[in-house]
Formats: structure tokens, C-alpha cells, sequence
């Protein structure tokens, strides 16, 4: 069903799908199974802008994922899940197994009163329990928003509060590599700094460490489902009908919540997942991301298990307990697809080759990677070294906007190139465009990456403003979709992804906005300003740089070591400890335009050390500060 075989296939498929998108897409739909079939494929406009796909149709995504598949599959296994620990036992959970888990715990969040439309949050590690904590949500139409469980206290407070939640999932605590993590905790931490709209609480036990639960509102998972029945009917969605909102940065300082619905959302990630991965019935697929992200929404729980995939979710970290462990469960599993970010293989292509010797990796057939530029060198260890010289790399471009991947090889058909993310998937059409936002045509060009036409999974609104959504990804170039990142097309027609050209930097694959570890680094009393950029960093792609200007240090009775680690600690606290800043300067001042705005491209070009071409700095309303900066970030005069 959809799926591509050869190059020639491709081609084929692509021009259908950009001469009469809405059959193309329909033809896909056909594959699932609605309780009603919809009216019109296609209703857009980007100036509101809209987009609502397979109008009037009516289904439950769950009900394809479980129901359409029971019959031909439901022994077959739908998840393995793999412990931190390697000594404990793996879990193999078959479709019917999760369909009885999944439908026990959607009646467990109904008799808690939660109810198609309301808005649930799920805080879990990386145990089986997040997947069924989607599915149930998906099952009876409440709105999931999960948050990544390494994210502080305020964030997830910010965001219970942004979508008024009424529920949070979550669990005791959470194993990563050798620690033991509270996560209970900081749930009842986010709940005293929300506002209330938070009814009940359900705890997952998977460290058994000593929690605190609140009487009426803390419940155990495990208490109830006991007694709960193994059978639930389906809610009846509307096609565009939320399925769940995901919050993400941008370049402003609060995280916005991005909105994805049912019925595209799901025939674009079954599509994208199918031909990228070239997934077979009865390969195992592995990605390694978090739940907490979109890559976990879209390829781990959804496209996959709609596909009737074998997935593979992993609770620990790729050096835990030694460097090989990756290798270690791809052999364990025989794992066939492997999915990854860059900042996972240079992590590892650290530790040198000796780590691999002892594995096989026969298994593998393809190796994906996503979240970020890969470099040249990265690609070619992952390309030689895992993957043996025989495994296609398929380096995935896409957004948590556009809820799949967009631009991709797939795997044994498109020819790749490192750091090439190749070609458009069908139904999707790029077009770079110069700053003025004309259009660039031909090849060997290089500008901004927009898309002209809508797509199933494109993002709908962003939660409660659909004006930040307008502005965000529509105003900017006007009749395209806005990604944020640069790109070439190079003289075969390829898509090489260049990074952002906005204030969002991206830290070991993880979106961070700059203003908003700004608005964090502000939070200590003794900071009065600050300016955040990125930098080129080995392992992590790019690092997080901050210049801060603070209170005279004398008064403060601090000395520079320690103000810098509360500032650190501040993020930490605020954000969570991937908004770390690898780099504080204490400045006095900070390069501005004569009308106050910061000069950001000063302030990168010194964090990469690279100060060959400031440009002319006499313009600014501080030129002297640029010297001082230059100095105290030891670059030589
Ligand atoms: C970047 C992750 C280059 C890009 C799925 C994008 C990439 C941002 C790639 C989205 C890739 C993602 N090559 N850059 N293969 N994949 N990016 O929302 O800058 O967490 O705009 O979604 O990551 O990050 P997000």
C-alpha cells in the first residue's frame, strides 16, 4: 500500500502528487479506515492562513492503528522496550497486548472525567506507558501535550498553564544511565506554580523511590486500572479534530504550541514512515529520540504502529553502561532500521572504533538521522562504521511544524550524498526564495526554505493564537509556509539543509530559542542583560554562548567563577539542564545599532572566534564594547 520501489517510482509518484495533490493524498487516505468518509480533501489558504484536510471525515487514529489491523496482525509485536538497566528483562508488547493496555487506560481517564477536547499532560520517561498514554488520549479525543520529562518545573508550569490542562501523567521517577531521576516531584513543583486547572494526577511506578501524592487529586496508575475494563469504543474525531499540541521555540522568548490534527497527521506519518524507512513487516525500527519531541510523536507511536511497524523504545542513553551500548541493543533486537540524531554519532565516534568491534550490526538495512546538520564526517563514520558500507543513510529534514519528515532519501532508492537531505518527499514543494522573498528557480541556488503547497501533517495553528501562527510561518514570505532554515539546491537538484536564519539555535538536535535563555539568564537579580547566540561545538552541533552584563562584581561579593554557575544554575532551573549555557561572558556592555537593537552577527562571529570580518563597527552606538568583548573572549588583538 503507497509504497515506492524504485527511483523511476519516485518521479512517477512525485508528479502526481504536485498535478492533483488532492487525489494523490486521497488515494492514500483510502488505505485506513473512516467511520465517515470525508466530503473534500482540501480546503487552504496561507493568508489566514488554513489548511484542513479530508473534510467532514470522521474516525479515531487509534482505531487504525488497533482495530483495522487486529485481524491480520495482533500477535505480532508492536513495541519492544528496552531498560536503562541492560540486566533488566526486555518487554515485548504485541498489538493486541497494547490495544487491551491502551483501551484500559482510556476507560481509567474517562471515569476521572476527562473527556474528548480537554487537554492532557504527559510527563513520563521513556517507558511503554508514555506510548499508552498517547494512544488512550488519542482513543477517547482528549488533546495530548507531552512535555519532555527533562524540562524544569516552570517550563512544564508554563505549558499546563498555556493549554489549561487538566490532567497530568506522569510517574514516579525516571533511570538515565547511572542516575536515578525525580520526576514526581517536579510535577507537584509545576502544580504549585500553575493556576489550578489541573484536576487529577496519575503516577506510573518505575523507580519505586519514596513520592509525596495528594490525597483527591495523586493517583496510581497501577490502582486504576485494576478492575478497569480491556475493551473500549473509540471516540468519533472529525478529521481536523486535535490530536495534540507539542510546544517548541521559536525566536521569541516563550514557547509556543504548535497543533497537529488527526486525519492528515496521520496518512502523512504512515506515508513518510513506510517509503523513507522502507520498512518491511517484520523488520524491527528503532529511533532513538524521546517521546518528549516530535520525532517521538511522529516515529516512534504514530507512523510506525499505523503501519503495523515493530518499534523499539529505549529508556537509556547511548553511553550507558559503556560506550557500545547502541550497538549492543541493535544486536540484542536485531534491529533493522536505526534512527538517530548527528549529535548522537559524533558523541559516540568519540570513543574511537573499539566500541563497535564486538557487535555485528548484520541486522541493519537502513540508518536514518534527523534534528540537525549532519557534518561530513559524521555521516561518512555512521555511513562506514555502523552501517558496514552497505547500509543508504537517509538524512531526514523536517520541522515539529510539519509533524513528518519533508525532505529525505528514501532508503536503497534515492541516491544520497553526505549532508544532503536529497529530494522532496511527494505532495511536498519546496521552493527557496532570496530575502525580498522571490522565488529562486533552477539549481545551484541558495537562499530560504519555504514550501508553496500544503501538506497532510502541516502544523493547523499554534494553541490559542492563531495571529503567532500567522506572523510566525506565513507573514514573512507572503503565499509560503516559512521554515526557519537556509538551504542549497545544488547543480543535481539536491537539498542541502544549512541551518536556521532565525534567533533559534539547535543544541545536540533540541530547538532552543535565543530570547528565551535570555529571558532565563534575566531571571538571576544580579543579571541586567544579556545576549544569547550559538556556536559551532564538536559534539552538540552548535553551543549555547551568553554574554552577560551584571551588577559590579564587587558589590555582589561574588567572584566571577561562582556568579557564572548561579547564572548556569538559573537556566537550568528555569528551562532544564539542555539550556545550559556552555559559555558565560561577563561584559560591560553589548554592541547596539544606534536604535537599541543588538548586534547579533558581532557577537557570533566572536563566539566562532572568527572576527576577520566584523564589518564596520563604527556605525554601532558602542563601538569600544566590541574590543573589550574581543579581549575578554581571548581572541588576540
Ligand atoms: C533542524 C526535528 C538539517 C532544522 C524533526 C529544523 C535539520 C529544526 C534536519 C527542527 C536535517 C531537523 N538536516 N537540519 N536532517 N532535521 N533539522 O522542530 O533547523 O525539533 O528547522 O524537529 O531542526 O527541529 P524540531
Amino acid at each position: 500500500m503507497s509504497r515506492i520501489h524504485s527511483l523511476g517510482g519516485y518521479f512517477h509518484e512525485y508528479q502526481k502528487s504536485v498535478q492533483n495533490p488532492e487525489a494523490f493524498w486521497a488515494s492514500v487516505a483510502d488505505n485506513f479506515y473512516w467511520r465517515k468518509k470525508w466530503d473534500k480533501v482540501l480546503e487552504w489558504n496561507f493568508e489566514e492562513p488554513k489548511a484542513e484536510w479530508f473534510i467532514n471525515g470522521k474516525l479515531n487514529i487509534t482505531e487504525n492503528i488497533f482495530e483495522r489491523q487486529l485481524f491480520t496482525h495482533g500477535d505480532r509485536t508492536a513495541i519492544i522496550w528496552e531498560p536503562n538497566d541492560p540486566n533488566e528483562p526486555a518487554e515485548h508488547i504485541s498489538y493486541r497486548e497494547l490495544y487491551e493496555r491502551v483501551c484500559q487506560f482510556a476507560n481509567v481517564l474517562q471515569a476521572k472525567g476527562i473527556a474528548k477536547g480537554d487537554r492532557v499532560m504527559i510527563y513520563l520517561p521513556m517507558i511503554p506507558e508514555a506510548a499508552v498514554a498517547m494512544l488512550a488520549c488519542a482513543r477517547i479525543g482528549a488533546i495530548h501535550s507531552v512535555v519532555f520529562a527533562g524540562f524544569s518545573a516552570t517550563a512544564l508550569a508554563d505549558r499546563i498553564k498555556d493549554c489549561q490542562a487538566k490532567a497530568v501523567l506522569t510517574s514516579d521517577g525516571n533511570y538515565r544511565g547511572n542516575k536515578t531521576i525525580e520526576v514526581k516531584s517536579v510535577v507537584d513543583e509545576a502544580l504549585s506554580m500553575s493556576d489550578g486547572s489541573v484536576e487529577t494526577v496519575i503516577v506510573c511506578q518505575r523507580t519505586k523511590q519514596a513520592i509525596s501524592m495528594t490525597a483527591g487529586r495523586d493517583h496510581w496508575w497501577h490502582e486504576l486500572c485494576q478492575g478497569a475494563s480491556i475493551e473500549h469504543k473509540a471516540e468519533e474525531m472529525d478529521s481536523e479534530d486535535m490530536l495534540f499540541i507539542l510546544y517548541t521555540s521559536g525566536s521569541t522568548g516563550k514557547p509556543k504550541g504548535v497543533v497537529h490534527t488527526t486525519g492528515g497527521y496521520m496518512i502523512y506519518t504512515y506515508y513518510s514512515f513506510k517509503n523513507v524507512f522502507q520498512y518491511n513487516p517484520g523488520d524491527v525500527y528503532w529511533c532513538t529520540a524521546d517521546v518528549g519531541w516530535i520525532t517521538g510523536h511522529s516515529y516512534i507511536v504514530y507512523g510506525p504502529l499505523l503501519a503495523g511497524a515493530t518499534t523499539l523504545m529505549f529508556e537509556g542513553v547511548p553511553t550507558y553502561p559503556h560506550p557500545g551500548r547502541f550497538w549492543e541493543v541493535i544486536d540484542k533486537h536485531q534491529v533493522n532500521q536505526f534512527y538517530t540524531a548527528p549529535t548522537a554519532i559524533r558523541a559516540l565516534q568519540a570513543f574511537g572504533l573499539e566500541p563497535l568491534q564486538d557487535y555485528k550490526l548484520s541486522s541493519l538495512k537502513t540508518l536514518g538521522s534527523v534534528g540537525e546538520p549532519i557534518n561530513e564526517e559524521a555521516w561518512r563514520w555512521y555511513h562506514d562504521h555502523v552501517g558496514k558500507d552497505r547500509c543508504p543513510v537517509v538524512d531526514t529534514w523536517w520541522q515539529t511544524e510539519t509533524g513528518g519528515i519533508l525532505i529525505s532519501p528514501l532508503s536503497g532508492i534515492t541516491p544520497t550524498k553526505p549532508t544532503y537531505a536529497t529530494l522532496p518527499l511527494p505532495g511536498i514543494q519546496p521552493v527557496i526564495v532570496d530575502a525580498e522573498g522571490n522565488e529562486l528557480k533552477g539549481n545551484s541556488v541558495e537562499g530560504n526554505l519555504c514550501i508553496k503547497f500544503p501538506w497532510p501533517s502541516m502544523l493547523r495553528t499554534t494553541y490559542g493564537d492563531h495571529e503567532r501562527c500567522r506572523q510566525t510561518y506565513f507573514a514573512t514570505y507572503k503565499g509560503y509556509y516559512f521554515t526557519g532554515d537556509g538551504v542549497k539546491r545544488d547543480e543535481d537538484g539536491y537539498y542541502r539543509i544549512l541551518g536556521r536564519v532565525d534567533d533559534v539555535i539547535n543544541v545536540s538536535g533540541h530547538r532552543m530559542g535565543t530570547a528565551e535563555v535570555e529571558n532565563a539568564i534575566n531571571e538571576h537579580p544580579l543579571v541586567i542583560e544579556s545576549a544569547v547566540v550559538g556556536f559551532p561545538h564538536e559534539i552538540k552541533g552548535q553551543g549555547i554562548y551568553a554574554y552577560v552584563i551584571c551588577e559590579d562584581l564587587e558589590k555582589t561579593q561574588r567572584t566571577e567563577e561562582v556568579l557564572k554557575k548561579e547564572i548556569i544554575d538559573t537556566v537550568s532551573k528555569i528551562i532544564g539542564p539542555i539550556a545550559k549555557p556552555d559559555k558565560v561572558l561577563l561584559v560591560s556592555g553589548l554592541p547596539k545599532t544606534r536604535s537599541g537593537k543588538i548586534m547579533r552577527r558581532i557577537l557570533r562571529k566572536v563566539a566562532e572566534g572568527d572576527v576577520s570580518s566584523l564589518g564596520d563597527i563604527s556605525t554601532l552606538l558602542n563601538p569600544e564594547v566590541v574590543e573589550e568583548i574581543k579581549t575578554k573572549a581571548g581572541i588576540p588583538a
